[in-house]
């Protein structure tokens, strides 16, 4: 007979290497596949689903809304957008948002309000760190800086520069140089191998982009929205950017993204500059009001409490394994764990114990567990772990 997974090969582009998994339903931290087997889902579906699977409140609500309306298009005022913009400000900083369907629409959007503001101050381009993802659109491919992912693709006729780590100690004579006019900056790389930007580093950063006037964009589409402990990862530093795009987490499941442009630069974009049918649609702002309503400081502190959970438990293994396991890195929730073993042969050990991981960069086992994860199931993920590295050795 002929399966779902046939069924697809024939059907849909080649463009995904999925797990040998069809899913039937999902409830909290688990997915159930067709054979009614439950999975603990430790990437949940790669930060999107924040407070887990079928959350009672975000179907509540979603609900509400599908009866409401669906779509209105953007000639009409939709209330769920205004209230959601006015929440995601009033968790980061003053400011105005564009509501988009997705990460990568986010930052298609920050790079045109970027060329606006260098059309009116006679400056243009854009610095990317490398290692960061920020998308596969054409605009959000030229920022990419992962090889494996940008490859040989076209990207948009519009100067970027790119910089390292190592090569920080040179932005302040690229600014100069090159008069860019912003640089947009993942905090935590979450495709990059969950690399966190020091503390220092950063305050440099926004130093130099406060004295040479360059704009600071913050690409919070992974690492927003709780997701590290704090509403947005920037929280933990001592700076506020001047522009932050989110998606993921923010419709609660339903494609949603967008900007949250600061006070201090408002004002580039007029009617007929930019746009989208569907920003943002109405089902997941209804839901992302709700997300947001959920994830409160309450909730983050449990966040950060589930983290310490995480990490102790990991660097006991990493203690007990040191030749399976390297560095251990990230923040909150979203966690990096070097991997000395065979990626694919621990992933699919995992995948017997109906644990589903996330491996990045290669061999970087990416851990980004539903927000609402309990300590049980973190002890559940330790013990798996602990099993599947005992059977590697
Ligand atoms: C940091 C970051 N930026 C941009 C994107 C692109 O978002 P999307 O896949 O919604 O287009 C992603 C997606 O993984 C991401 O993690």
């Amino acid at each position: 007979m002929e399966t779902w997974i046939d069924r697809e090969e024939k059907t849909l582009l080649n463009t995904y290497s999925r797990m040998p998994i069809v899913i039937s339903r999902g409830e909290g931290c688990y997915l159930y596949d067709e054979e009614g087997r439950k999975h603990l889902d430790m990437f949940s579906g790669l930060a999107v689903n924040a407070l887990g699977h079928c959350h009672p409140e975000l179907v509540r609500v979603g609900k509400e809304q599908l009866e409401r309306y669906l779509h209105i298009s953007n000639f009409f005022y939709c209330k769920q957008g205004v209230m959601l913009g006015e929440a995601l400000i009033r968790r980061s900083f003053p400011g105005k948002v564009f509501f988009t369907n997705s990460g990568t629409e986010g930052v298609e959007a920050a790079v045109k309000y970027l060329f606006k503001i260098g059309e009116k101050k006679g400056r243009r381009g854009i610095v990317s760190l490398e290692g960061s993802f920020h998308g596969r659109t054409l605009g959000a491919l030229g920022l990419t800086k992962i090889p494996s992912v940008s490859r040989n693709f076209p990207t948009m006729n519009y100067p970027v520069y790119e910089i390292s780590r190592e090569t920080l100690g040179e932005l302040e004579a690229l600014f100069i140089k090159f008069q860019p006019v912003g640089i947009i900056l993942e905090l935590i790389s979450g495709s990059g191998g969950i690399e966190v930007l020091a503390e220092s580093d950063m305050n440099k950063i926004s130093k130099l982009c406060a004295q040479y006037d360059v704009v600071l964009c913050i690409d919070e589409i992974q690492t927003g929205i709780g997701r590290t402990g704090k509403f947005f990862a920037y929280q933990h530093y001592g700076f506020t950017p001047d522009l932050v795009i989110f998606a993921k987490a923010v419709g609660g499941g339903s494609p949603l993204g967008g900007i949250i442009v600061n006070q201090n630069i408002d004002g580039y974009f007029s009617p007929g500059d930019h746009g989208t049918t569907f920003g943002p649609n109405p089902l997941g702002a209804a839901m992302g009001r709700k997300v947001l309503e959920i994830i409160d400081d309450d909730f983050l502190s449990a966040v950060s409490k589930k983290s310490q959970w995480m990490q102790e438990g990991l660097k006991e293994l990493q203690q007990k394994f040191p030749e399976s396991l390297g560095e251990i890195r990230g923040k909150g929730l979203m966690m990096g764990i070097d991997l000395k073993v065979d990626p694919s042969v621990l992933k699919a050990a995992f995948m017997k114990e109906q644990v589903l991981i996330n491996i990045t960069a290669a061999s970087v086992l990416r851990l980004l567990p539903p927000l609402i994860i309990s300590k049980g199931e973190i002890g559940k993920f330790l013990t798996v772990f602990e099993g599947c590295l005992e059977k590697l050795q």
